[in-house]
C-alpha cells in the first residue's frame, strides 16, 4: 500500500487498484483531495499490473461534494475537471464504491467513473441548489443522460438525497453491495468487469435519454410551473433547469460550457453567498462556546406535555413521530378529548396525503397517552408546559411539578414571552428549568428557541440541544428577555407596519413589499391568519386601536372571512375598500396626516429596525452570535434564505448606511429608531460581526 498524500491511499488487491480517500469529516474535494485523486488515478493507470481501479472513501461518507470553504478563494491545486477527465478517459475501468452520501461534486466524480456500486444505506444527490448553485462539474450534463430529463430536473432543483435502492432503479448505481462489505463487493465487481471485458461506460456518450426529450419543450414549461411556488425568488432552480435544457439541446461539450457559465454567475451572486453562509450558520448554531462536548446529556425516553391546545398537541406529535412516548395532561376530559382528536386529525391528514401510512397513525397515537392529573408525570424525563400564557398559572404548575417530577427531570416551559427565570425560581431546582420555545404549528416549524435561564445547568442546555436534534428541529440558544430573539425582532417590524398604515400605506402595500422581498406573507396577512382577536376582549374593547375597530366590526381575520383583507370561500384574499376607509378614518381621528409611501420606505421601515434590534440582542448577550439570529429568522419567520437573515442582509446593505438612516429617523421621529450602541461601535471600529 502506497500513500499518495496524506488524504489518499493507494493499495492493490491482485490486479485491482484500491484508491482510498480519507479527508475527514466528509471527504470534501479540497485542493489536497483533488490532488490525491489526480495522482492516485495516474499512478493506477501507469501501473502495468493494475487492470481496474476502485475508488472508495474512509470515514462516515463517500465524497460529500466540493469543499464549500474554498468557494470565493483563489483556486489552488489541480481543478476538479482535470481529475474527472483523467477518470473518465482512463483506459482501465474505474468503479466508485459509495457509502454515506455521494453529494454534489462527489456524485459528479462517481458519474465520471465507468461503474458505481453502493451499499443500501447510501444516498446520492446534487444538493448544490440548496447553496444557491448548480452542479458545476458536469453533473447537469451527465445526470439526465443516466436518469432521464424529468428525474434529473427533480433532483437538481430539489437537491434531494436519493436512496441507493432508488438509485439502482434509476440506473444511477449499477449494483448494491451488502451493507458491511462495500470494498469486497466493489473488488468482485471490478474483477467481473475485467474478466468479462465489459465496456468502459462513459456517461457523456450516452445520448438516448436526452435525445428522447429533444424538441419537447412542454417537459420544461410544465416543470417550471410545478416548482414556481417553492422556487419563488431563487435564482438557482431556474439556472439548473437551463443546464438540463442545454443537456438536451446541445452536444455534451457545449452543454458543459453552458453549465460553467451559469455556475460562475451563481457562485459570484449574493444569493449563493447567503445560502452558503446559512449552511455554515446552521451548523454553528449547535455549538455553545461554554458547554464542552463531554457535558452530560440526559437520556430522554419519556416526555410529559401539559396542555393539549394548539402548541401542546403539536409539541407532543414531535416526540411520537420519533417513537418517544408522551403523556399529555389537560385540565379536564373534554379539552383532553378535543386535543387528542385534533392530533389524530392532523396525522390522518398526513396519511391522506400519502406521507405516512394509516398504520403509522395508529402507532403514533398509541404513543400519546392522555390524562387529567399532573401526578401522572412522575416518571417523565422531560416535561414541557404549554398551558395558557399566564404567569400565575405557569408558576402554580411549576410548583406542582417540583413536587411531582422525579429527580433530574428537565422542566421546560413553552412560554412565548414570560420570564423563564421567574418561573424557574418557583422550584427548588431552577437548574433543571429551561424554556423550549416551539413555533406554531409546532409539529411543522423547524425552529426551536432554547431559552437558557440564569440558573439553567449546562447539562440541561446540552440535553435540550440533543433532544431538539432527535426531533429534527434547528435549535438556537437564546437568553431571557421579552420576546427572546425571534419575537423581539418581530415586534419591531410589527410596530413599524402599524405606524405605516396610519401614515399612508395600506396593509396590502406593506404585505406586497415584504412578499416581493421573499417572505411567505406580510404582517397583515399573518395577523389575519392568526386571528385578530387573540388577546382582544369584546367586553372591554373601546375602539382605541385599529385592531379594536376591526374586531368590533366583526373582522376577526380569515376565520370570519374578513380581517385586514376579505376572503373568498377558498381563503383567497383581496384588498377591501371598507378597510381602507376604516384606516383613513382612524388616522384622521389620531390626526395623522397621510402621505405617499414608497416601496423602498416600506422595506427600510420594516427591516432596518429589526437589524438594529439584532445588534441590541447581541450587545446584551441574548444571542450567542449574529448568525444565530439569522438562523432564527430563516427557520422561524420565513426570512428568505437567499437574503441570508436580517444580520447578513444588513451587512449587504451596509451597517454604516443603516446607522445613518437610524440616526436621521431618530432625529425626526424619536426613540423607536435609537441606534444600538453596539451598531455604532461596529461601524466606528469596522468590526466584522460574523467573526
Ligand atoms: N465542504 C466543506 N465542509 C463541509 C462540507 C463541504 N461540502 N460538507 C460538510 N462540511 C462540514 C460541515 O460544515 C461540518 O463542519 P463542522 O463539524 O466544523 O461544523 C462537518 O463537515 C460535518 O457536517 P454535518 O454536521 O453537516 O454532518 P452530517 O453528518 O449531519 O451531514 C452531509 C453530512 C450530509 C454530507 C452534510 O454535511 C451536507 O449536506 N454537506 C453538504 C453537501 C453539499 O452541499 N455538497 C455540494 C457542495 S457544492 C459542490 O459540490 C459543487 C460542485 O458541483 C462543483
Ligand atoms: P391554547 O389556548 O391553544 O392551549 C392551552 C391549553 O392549556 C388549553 O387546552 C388549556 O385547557 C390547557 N390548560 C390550561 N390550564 C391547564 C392546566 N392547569 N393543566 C392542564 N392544561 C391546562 O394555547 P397555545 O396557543 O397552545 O399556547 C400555549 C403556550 O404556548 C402559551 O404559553 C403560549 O404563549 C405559547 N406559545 C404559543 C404559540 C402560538 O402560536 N399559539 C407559539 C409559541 C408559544
Amino acid at each position: 500500500m502506497v500513500v499518495i498524500n496524506d488524504v489518499t491511499n493507494f493499495g492493490t488487491d491482485s490486479n485491482i487498484a484500491i484508491l482510498t480517500l480519507n479527508s475527514p469529516p466528509v471527504n470534501a474535494l479540497s485542493a489536497q483531495v483533488r490532488e490525491g485523486l489526480h495522482e492516485g488515478i495516474k499512478k493506477a493507470k501507469d501501473d502495468k499490473s493494475v487492470e481496474a481501479i476502485v475508488l472508495i472513501c474512509k470515514g462516515r461518507t463517500f465524497i460529500a461534494g466540493a469543499d464549500i470553504t474554498e468557494f470565493g478563494k483563489e483556486p489552488q491545486g489541480p481543478s476538479l475537471f482535470e481529475a474527472l477527465d483523467m477518470i473518465e478517459n482512463s483506459n482501465k475501468p474505474v468503479i466508485a464504491a459509495i457509502h454515506g452520501t455521494a453529494l454534489g461534486g462527489g456524485l459528479e466524480v462517481a458519474l465520471t467513473c465507468h461503474y458505481r456500486i453502493a451499499i443500501p444505506s447510501a444516498k446520492c444527490g446534487l444538493p448544490e441548489v440548496q447553496l444557491g448553485l448548480l452542479p458545476g462539474a458536469g453533473g447537469t450534463q451527465r445526470l439526465p443522460r443516466v436518469v432521464g430529463v424529468e428525474k434529473a430536473l427533480q433532483m437538481v432543483t430539489s437537491g434531494q438525497h436519493v436512496s441507493a435502492k432508488e438509485c439502482l432503479k434509476m440506473g444511477l448505481v449499477d449494483e448494491l453491495a451488502s451493507e458491511e462489505k462495500l470494498l469486497e463487493g466493489a473488488v468482485i465487481l471490478a474483477k467481473k468487469i475485467v474478466s468479462e471485458k465489459r465496456p468502459l461506460v462513459k456517461i457523456r456518450d450516452m445520448n438516448e435519454k436526452v435525445d428522447a426529450a429533444k424538441g419537447n419543450e412542454t417537459i420544461f414549461s410544465e416543470f417550471r410551473k410545478s416548482i414556481a411556488r417553492r422556487a419563488r425568488g431563487f435564482l438557482a432552480p431556474e439556472y439548473n433547469i437551463q443546464c438540463i435544457e442545454a443537456a438536451v439541446n446541445l452536444p455534451f461539450d457545449e452543454g458543459i460550457k453552458t453549465e460553467r457559465k451559469l455556475f460562475m454567475e451563481l457562485i459570484t451572486s449574493n444569493q449563493s453567498a447567503a445560502q452558503r453562509y446559512a449552511f455554515f450558520a446552521q451548523r454553528q448554531v449547535a455549538k455553545i462556546p461554554d458547554i464542552p462536548k463531554e457535558t452530560e446529556i440526559k437520556s430522554v425516553k419519556s416526555v410529559g406535555v401539559i396542555g393539549a391546545g394548539t402548541m401542546g398537541g403539536g409539541i407532543s406529535m414531535n416526540f411520537a413521530n420519533v417513537g418517544i412516548p408522551v403523556k399529555i395532561i389537560e385540565q379536564n376530559q373534554e379539552r383532553l378529548d378535543k386535543g387528542l382528536s385534533i392530533i389524530r386529525k392532523n396525522y390522518e391528514n398526513t396519511a391522506n396525503k400519502g406521507r405516512i401510512s394509516f398504520d403509522d397513525v395508529e402507532k403514533r397515537m398509541d404513543l400519546i397517552e392522555g390524562n387529567t392529573s399532573l401526578d401522572q408525570l412522575n416518571d417523565c424525563d422531560l416535561i414541557i408546559e404549554a398551558v395558557f400564557e399566564n404567569m400565575e398559572l405557569k408558576k402554580d404548575i411549576f410548583r406542582q411539578l417540583d413536587q411531582i417530577a422525579k429527580e433530574g427531570t428537565i422542566l421546560a416551559t413553552n412560554t412565548s414571552a414570560l420570564n423563564v427565570n421567574e418561573i424557574a425560581d418557583e422550584t427548588k431546582r431552577p437548574e433543571d428549568v429551561i424554556g423550549l420555545h416551539f413555533f406554531s404549528p409546532a409539529n411543522v416549524m423547524r425552529l426551536l428557541e432554547i431559552v437558557r435561564g440564569n440558573k439553567t445547568s449546562k447539562s440541561v442546555v446540552a440535553s435540550s440541544m440533543s433532544i431538539s436534534k432527535t426531533i429534527g428541529k434547528i435549535a438556537a440558544v437564546v437568553g431571557v428577555c421579552p420576546g427572546f430573539v425571534g419575537n423581539r425582532i418581530l415586534a419591531q417590524r410589527q410596530r413599524e407596519a402599524n405606524k405605516l398604515i396610519l401614515e399612508g400605506a395600506l396593509p396590502w402595500d406593506i404585505d406586497d413589499a415584504l412578499f416581493e422581498f421573499g417572505f411567505p406573507m406580510g404582517p397583515f396577512a399573518m395577523s389575519d391568519l392568526a386571528g385578530l382577536d387573540i388577546g382582544w376582549d369584546k367586553e372591554t374593547s373601546k375602539g382605541e386601536t385599529l385592531r379594536d375597530r376591526l374586531c368590533e366590526s366583526g373582522r376577526l381575520g380569515q376565520k370570519s372571512g374578513k380581517g385586514f383583507y376579505v376572503y373568498d370561500e377558498k381563503r383567497n384574499k383581496s384588498p377591501d375598500p371598507e378597510v381602507e376607509a376604516l384606516i383613513r378614518e382612524f388616522a384622521e381621528s389620531k390626526q395623522v396626516l397621510r402621505r405617499e409611501i414608497s416601496k423602498e420606505e416600506i422595506l427600510e421601515r420594516s427591516l432596518y429596525p429589526m437589524i438594529n434590534e439584532g445588534f441590541k440582542i447581541l450587545e446584551e448577550g441574548m444571542a450567542i452570535r449574529a448568525s444565530d439570529i439569522d438562523i432564527v429568522w430563516i427557520n422561524g419567520y420565513g426570512w428568505p434564505i437567499y437574503e441570508g437573515g436580517p444580520m447578513f442582509y444588513g451587512n449587504l446593505v451596509g451597517f454604516d448606511k443603516i446607522l445613518s438612516w437610524l440616526q436621521k429617523m431618530e432625529g425626526e421621529h424619536g426613540s423607536d429608531f435609537a441606534p444600538s450602541s453596539y451598531l455604532e461601535k461596529v461601524v466606528k471600529e469596522n468590526i466584522n460581526i460574523f467573526g
